[in-house]
């Protein structure tokens, strides 16, 4: 096990810059999980941390040792993909071991370390399986337990479940977590899932072309947002954003208008000026909105729109609502009736349940769920 550390790390192809001063303390034993779209650059941290890239400029350490110079093979660190990469010729057996036949390690430290992997991975019963004779999950099991016989002081994982259908996904996502307390290995896990993401990651790190938007744990992400990239990557249904212009300060409240008009609050901040001829942006989560009756007087923010489509998911259900002005949002409920689709219906959210955001997407108000 070790820390991995990268300090102002650049890297370009040709003339075009792909990774743009990115800076990781990862601790020794933690999983961090790297997210983001795709090409922003994910894949590339992971080979330059594995040394199958050179950086341009940046220093890398793996514990204490500075390894800028050092190739992939003494890195000590074993690297999982996508593509499972097995040799097809070899049993599951053979390629579990190969690594360790190639180090040159005794039959018997082999066949120990092979057999105890594959337990961790219920799959000791394919040992003498070739490739072809297994499932995708099998063979992506086969891929992470030819990583865990090498002892390595970490592991990298380049979205290793995006082959497998989205049951065994969830099933996979599980296990890994399962690995991930019982090995106590520093993991690197790169996904464009969010949900695999939360899961996993003792820290979640954002990245948005080439740069890192944010680090945190993934309730501090979801929780406090530095800008509305990161909220909106965050969370299983996508936050809700909707251009607000600003109107007035009262003695407590600072008043925005929607652009169908309706009047949205948020808590007076002295420090801040807001300007009205300036863009600002309401976000607000699905699972924050609730429907309200229509004699409901407590609510700070209350909307109304129209139901255009309901997806019931059984014990709950996403309302998609159109507004007046054409926007449209959605909001998590429970089930409701579909006799109320194409129907006006009333919304609210709590003053203390959204985020304000300025023209260029910085979070200017967040929320404290805790
Ligand atoms: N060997 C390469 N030569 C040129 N461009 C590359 C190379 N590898 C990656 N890139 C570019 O770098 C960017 C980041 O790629 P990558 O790290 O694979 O993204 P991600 O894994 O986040 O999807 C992409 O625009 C990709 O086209
Ligand atoms: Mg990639």
């Amino acid at each position: 096990m070790a820390s991995i550390v990268l300090k102002n790390i650049c890297k370009s192809y040709r003339d075009s810059s792909i990774i743009k001063n990115v800076d990781l303390a990862i601790e020794d034993g933690e999983c961090t999980v790297l997210v983001g779209p795709s090409g922003c650059g994910k894949s590339t941290v992971l080979r330059l941390i594995c040394g199958l890239e050179t950086p341009d400029s940046g220093e890398i350490y793996i514990g204490d040792n500075y390894v800028n110079d050092i190739p992939p093979a003494g890195r000590g660190l074993a690297m999982v993909f996508q593509s499972y990469a097995l040799y097809p010729h070899m049993t599951v057996f053979e390629n579990m071991a190969f690594a360790l036949k190639v180090r040159k390690l005794k039959s018997a430290e082999i066949e120990g370390r092979v057999l105890k992997a594959a337990q961790i991975l219920k799959i000791d019963h394919l040992l003498q399986r070739k490739p072809k004779e297994l499932s995708g999950g099998q063979r992506q099991r086969v891929a992470i337990g030819r990583a865990i016989v090498r002892n390595p002081y970490a592991f990298l994982f380049d979205e290793p479940l995006s082959n497998l259908d989205s049951a065994l996904r969830c099933q996979m996502r599980y296990e890994l977590a399962r690995l991930k307390a019982q090995l106590k290995t520093t993991m690197i896990y790169v996904t464009h899932d969010q949900s695999e993401a939360m899961t996993l990651a003792d820290k979640i790190v954002v990245m948005r072309d080439g740069r890192i938007e944010q680090i945190g744990t993934p309730l501090e992400l979801y929780d406090t947002p530095t800008n509305m990239f990161v909220a909106k990557f965050i969370g299983a249904t996508e936050m809700n954003i909707l251009p607000i212009s600003f109107v007035c300060n009262e003695e407590k409240l600072s008043i925005f208008r929607l652009s169908n008009g309706a009047p949205i609050s948020f808590r007076l901040k002295k420090d801040v000026q807001y300007s009205p001829d300036k863009r600002y942006y309401l976000g607000i989560r699905p699972e924050d909105i609730d429907v309200v009756s229509k004699d409901a007087i407590f609510y700070g923010n209350m909307f109304e729109g129209e139901l255009s489509l309901l997806e019931n998911l059984g014990g709950d259900g996403i309302a998609h609502i159109a507004l007046s002005n054409g926007q449209q949002l959605r909001l998590k409920t429970k089930r409701i009736v579909s006799d109320k689709v194409g129907k006006t219906i009333r919304m609210g959210f709590g003053i203390d349940k959204s985020y304000l955001f300025d023209e260029n997407g910085n979070t200017l108000m967040g929320i404290n769920r805790r």
